[in-house]
Parts: C-alpha cells; sequence; structure tokens
C-alpha cells in the first residue's frame, strides 16, 4: 500500500483530483470506479471546475458506481444516482449512457446485481476505482461480516452505517436497510485503488487496515492483498498510524 499524507481535507481533494485526472488524460477511455459520500465531494468539485475551464475531457470515459440503496429511485433526494449527477455527472461530459449505478428499484436483486457484475466485464474492468472507508472498516458496502462476498450483491446495512447516513434522512426511520454493492472481488480486481479518509473518525479504521490483520471484520483490510493502492489520508485520518 502507498500512503500519501494530506494536510487537510481540501489538501486530499486536490491530490486526489490530480490522480483521477491523470488517469483519464493518459486514457480518456479509462473506466473509473466512482463513490459516494461527504469524502469525494471536494474531489468531484476540483474535477467538475477543470472540465469547465477545458482541461479535462470526460467525453470517451466509463464510471462505475460501488453502490445504491435498495428501494430508492434515481431521483429520489438521498439516491447515490441523484447525488453524483448533482456532484459531477450534470456538469462534465460523460456520457449518460455509459456512467452506470446499481438500479436500487430493481425487486429481483440477484438479476440486478448479476446485470451489475456483467457491466463491469464488459468494460474490461476498473482501471482506477475511488473508495471511501466506513467508520467500521467498510470498502463499497462491504460490511464487517465474517465472510468476504465477491461479486455484486445485496447487504444488510449495519447499525453504525445507518447512524453514520442518519444525517442525510429527515428520520431514522427513512434510512434504508439495504444496499446493491459491488462486492470485494470486482474492488479487488481494479487496476488501481485509489481510498480516501478524512477526520478523526476514520482514524482507527484506517488504523485497522493499515496495521491490523486481514481480516472480513474490517473489509478495507483486505486491500493489502492488492498490488496497487494508494491510501489518500489527511492528518486526522492518519492520526493513529
Ligand atoms: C459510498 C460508499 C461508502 C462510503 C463510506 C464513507 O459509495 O461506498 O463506502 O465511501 O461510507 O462515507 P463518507 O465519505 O460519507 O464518510
Amino acid at each position: 500500500m502507498r500512503l500519501i499524507r494530506a494536510k487537510n481535507y481540501d489538501d486530499m481533494s486536490l491530490k486526489a483530483a490530480n490522480i483521477i485526472a491523470a488517469q483519464v488524460s493518459l486514457n480518456p477511455k479509462s473506466v473509473l470506479g466512482l463513490a459516494t459520500g461527504s469524502t469525494p465531494i471536494g474531489t468531484y468539485r476540483h474535477l467538475v471546475e477543470w472540465y469547465q475551464k477545458g482541461e479535462l475531457d470526460f467525453g470517451k470515459a466509463v464510471s462505475i458506481n460501488l453502490d445504491e440503496y435498495c428501494g430508492l429511485s434515481g431521483d429520489h433526494p438521498q439516491s447515490y444516482r441523484r447525488f453524483m449527477q448533482e456532484n459531477l455527472f450534470d456538469h462534465i461530459n460523460i456520457p449518460a449512457d455509459r456512467s452506470f449505478l446499481p438500479d436500487g428499484t430493481q425487486t429481483d436483486s440477484a438479476l440486478e446485481c448479476a446485470r451489475y457484475d456483467r457491466i463491469i466485464e464488459e468494460h474490461n474492468g476498473i482501471d482506477l476505482q475511488l473508495l471511501g472507508i466506513g467508520r467500521n472498516g467498510h470498502i463499497g458496502f462491504n460490511e464487517p461480516d465474517d465472510h468476504f462476498t465477491c461479486g455484486c450483491h445485496v447487504v444488510n446495512l449495519t447499525e453504525s452505517t445507518i447512524q453514520a447516513n442518519r444525517r442525510f434522512f429527515d428520520s431514522e426511520a427513512s434510512v434504508p436497510r439495504q444496499a446493491v454493492s459491488l462486492g470485494v472481488g470486482s474492488i479487488l480486481a481494479s487496476r488501481c485503488i485509489l481510498l480516501l479518509a478524512t477526520g478523526e473518525d476514520k482514524a482507527q479504521a484506517i488504523h485497522d487496515t493499515v496495521c491490523g490483520d486481514i481480516t472480513s471484520r474490517t473489509p478495507a483490510s483486505i486491500l493489502k492483498t492488492h498490488p496497487n493502492v494508494i491510501l489518500l489520508l489527511d492528518r486526522a485520518a492518519a492520526g493513529m498510524l
């Protein structure tokens, strides 16, 4: 694992955007694995700004997001599709038919997961996978469990994740309890992985990922088996290393 230390959130966001921009500049047809959540918002802001200045072109790129809440349609204000539209896709030129997220409204979840895994396969895998990390060490929505799940699957969100995501919803009752997530196998099959972490509340998960055993109880710890992982951490997230 390569560790890059950033001074703070803004510095982390700028460095992350530079890595993604380099990827797209070197290979305009890049397949980008993208994440939602608070962490990448600053990164997406830089990418939008550089696109709008004419410095970046996403016209040939493909994006494949990590996850979507079950039961939320793409136009629901809290859906990850809506998040991606508002924070990135509506402001850059990535073609609408090449920016993929799981369909959270699909009732046959096995069919939807198989469809999503096929999308990754058809695009010959992910070139650069952007990840955040949960306080409990989750990546995508691969929650701590007694095993790793390889392919796309439906996850029961843990109480800690429901509480962490509560801030985006009107009430706790309206936080979805399930999500469709890329599996750990698909994440590990990415050619390069860029994990971002910011803030003190991620310090324990980063410590366990870097210094602890490889265990499905800390899902991010499996990243140690991948040959090309960058951990880009601000000072607070790196505080226990
Ligand atoms: C989001 C995702 C999650 C988040 C993680 C951190 O697509 O897959 O793993 O990256 O929950 O969320 P934030 O950035 O809100 O702390």
